[in-house]
């Protein structure tokens, strides 16, 4: 199999940076709903209850996310897209390139809104830390300087945009795309899921 793309294939490198974001997502999904339904404690700066652990391995996960999400979308940039399947109608292939930007636009959204109202630095993945994002430089030159506004202002609009983005979009997105992914393999018989997923060639 070949590295990069060819008009009818997508390469090793995009199929492995699609699966690993696609686990990224059930880690930090999993991460924290575990948070939410089953653990224990509350949040505290000082114990690493349950809680905290879910909490941290949610950060570390979107972290991971935002880093290959980074390297995807530049190695999209210099490779070439593989030509839609032939046989959809129009409509089907506007429908599954409207769905690819749309999930290009979470995968951003999601870290930095996560990222940016964050109140504690990230402990990632138990190993460092990863300063948060009001005790960054960025923090003055985004928020004061060209937004012109302050932390308690600020604070919640991001996090309401990464809870309801996290919380309902997404799911909404990913569902149809996955969804739309199976129904080609079970009933169409393409080979729309065997590109991204070779295997099951
Ligand atoms: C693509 C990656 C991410 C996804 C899919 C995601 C998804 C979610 C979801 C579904 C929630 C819970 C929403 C609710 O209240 O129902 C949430 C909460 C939260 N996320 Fe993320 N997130 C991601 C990345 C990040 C990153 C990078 C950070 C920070 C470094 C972060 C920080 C938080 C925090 C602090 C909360 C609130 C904690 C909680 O509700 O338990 N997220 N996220
Ligand atoms: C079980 C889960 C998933 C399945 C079965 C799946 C399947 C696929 C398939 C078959 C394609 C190729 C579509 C085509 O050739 O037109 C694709 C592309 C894509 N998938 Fe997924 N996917 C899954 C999860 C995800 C997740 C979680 C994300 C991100 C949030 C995602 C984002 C994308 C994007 C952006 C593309 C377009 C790639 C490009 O051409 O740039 N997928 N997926």
């Amino acid at each position: 199999m070949k590295m990069g793309n060819t008009k009818d294939n997508y390469g090793l490198i995009a199929i492995a940076i699609h699966w690993l974001v696609a686990f990224g997502f059930l880690g930090a999904y999993g991460s924290v709903y575990y948070r939410h339904w089953f653990s224990e404690g509350g949040f505290s700066m000082t114990e690493l209850n349950s809680n905290m652990i879910a909490l941290y391995l949610h950060l570390s996960f979107g972290i991971t996310i935002a880093v290959f999400v980074a390297l995807r979308i530049l190695w999209k940039l210099i490779n070439k897209t593989p030509n839609d399947v032939p046989g959809g109608s129009k409509f089907e292939h506007l429908a599954a390139h409207a769905m690819h930007w749309s999930l290009y636009a979470v995968m951003i959204i999601l870290p930095i809104t996560g990222y940016m109202g964050t109140k504690l630095d990230t402990n990632f993945f138990f190993l460092f830390d990863i300063p948060k994002f009001n005790d960054t430089p960025l923090y003055p030159l985004v928020v004061e300087k060209w937004l012109q506004t302050d932390w308690e202002h600020f604070e919640p609009i991001v996090d309401a945009i990464h809870k309801n983005t996290g919380a309902y979009v997404c799911w909404f997105l990913i569902i149809l795309h996955a969804g739309a992914a199976i129904y080609h393999h079970v009933a169409r018989k393409d080979i729309v899921l065997k590109r991204m997923a070779p295997w099951l060639r």
